[in-house]
């Protein structure tokens, strides 16, 4: 007799048994379904992925029909989406957000990207002083709006960890495009190579013409954390905690800093010791006085020195 064993899907996976990307765009309407290809629900399934179960702040950018802002309400079910435009989406999206029970956790708001106070306000509005885990620019593929809302989003909302997608970043190699050159120089180009700029940016010595709301002081550690670029899709995390650079004094351990510090200094000391009375003994040959404030000096300082090597 032959016996089948199959193994029966653990449902406690709710990952494995959750609709893809693509299953979900199957089931709104095709009049408003995103324009979203099959490579970039690939990305987006690898890169947000492992995160579909947990309460995520979401902010879209370029809603059109409304089907993405569907789409990510479906895979994230637990998330708070907040999307905006500068046009508005069609009725028959209102009517799904409805019959979706989404009114709650979505909220559509008609404004630009390129509005920075109107997109504080917008984004402050709804998620109070919560910060954001992803957000997706799909709006106007301008160098000057993305960059204006990264100035603004970036610095200021996302939390550490959090991920930024601009989508479409090739339209900047077409010709015709508004800020388009096939040099890869201008457009979005330009800003991807900005934002790849600052991945590496610690070590930094050199000017920099990128958004300059994120640098802080030449030798601070980059505020993104890693770059992932494919065809038409881009993503940036925002670095955890800021790292300093490691300097020499913390590779090693305490007591050997507390150590080469305590050489120093009485080398340091034995040196000033030495010059006074270099200068004392020069004074005494050729019966020059030596003024009293230098004398002082000296000596408070070597007595400063040696308080420094007591205390270590
Ligand atoms: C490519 S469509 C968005 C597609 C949608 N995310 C999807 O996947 O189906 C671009 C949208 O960005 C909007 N848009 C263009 N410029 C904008 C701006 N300055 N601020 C906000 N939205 C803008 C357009 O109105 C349009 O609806």
């Amino acid at each position: 007799m032959l016996v089948v064993v199959t193994e029966r899907p653990d449902t406690n996976d709710s990952q494995a048994l959750a609709p893809s990307l693509s299953e979900i765009t199957l089931t709104i309407p095709p009049s408003i379904r995103s324009d979203k290809n099959v490579r970039q629900l690939a990305f987006y399934e690898d890169l947000v992925g492992h995160l579909r179960d947990q309460p995520l702040n979401v902010l879209e950018v370029g809603v059109f029909h409304g089907g993405s802002t569907l789409l990510l309400a479906g895979y994230f079910p637990t998330s708070r989406i907040l999307a905006v435009d500068i046009q508005e989406p069609p009725l028959v999206f209102y009517d799904e957000l409805r019959e979706r029970e989404l009114t709650d956790r979505v909220k559509v708001v008609m404004v630009s990207q390129a509005d920075a106070a109107g997109l504080q306000g917008t984004i402050e509005s709804f998620f109070g002083s919560q910060q954001l885990d992803l957000i997706i620019d799909d709006a106007s593929h301008l160098y000057s709006q993305t960059r204006a809302t990264f100035d603004i989003v970036f610095g200021q909302y996302v939390k550490p960890g959090g991920i930024y997608v601009i989508e479409d970043w090739g339209c900047g190699y077409w010709p015709l495009w508004d800020d388009g050159h096939p040099d890869g120089r201008h457009g979005l180009p330009k800003l991807i190579k900005e934002l790849i700029d600052l991945v590496a940016l610690p070590n930094r010595t050199m000017s920099f013409d990128g958004p300059q709301s994120l640098l802080g002081s030449p030798g601070q550690p980059s505020p993104i954390s890693r770059a992932m670029i494919t065809n038409g899709i881009s993503a940036f995390v925002r670095s955890e905690a800021p790292m300093p650079e490691p300097t020499i004094a913390s590779k090693v351990p305490a007591w050997f800093n507390r150590r080469v510090a305590r050489r120093e200094i009485t080398r340091f000391a034995r040196t000033v010791r030495k010059r006074l009375s270099e200068r004392l003994r020069q004074a005494r040959e050729q019966l020059t006085e030596v003024p009293e404030a230098h004398v002082v000096c000296t000596l408070a300082a070597h007595v400063r020195y040696r308080r420094r090597v007591r205390s270590l």
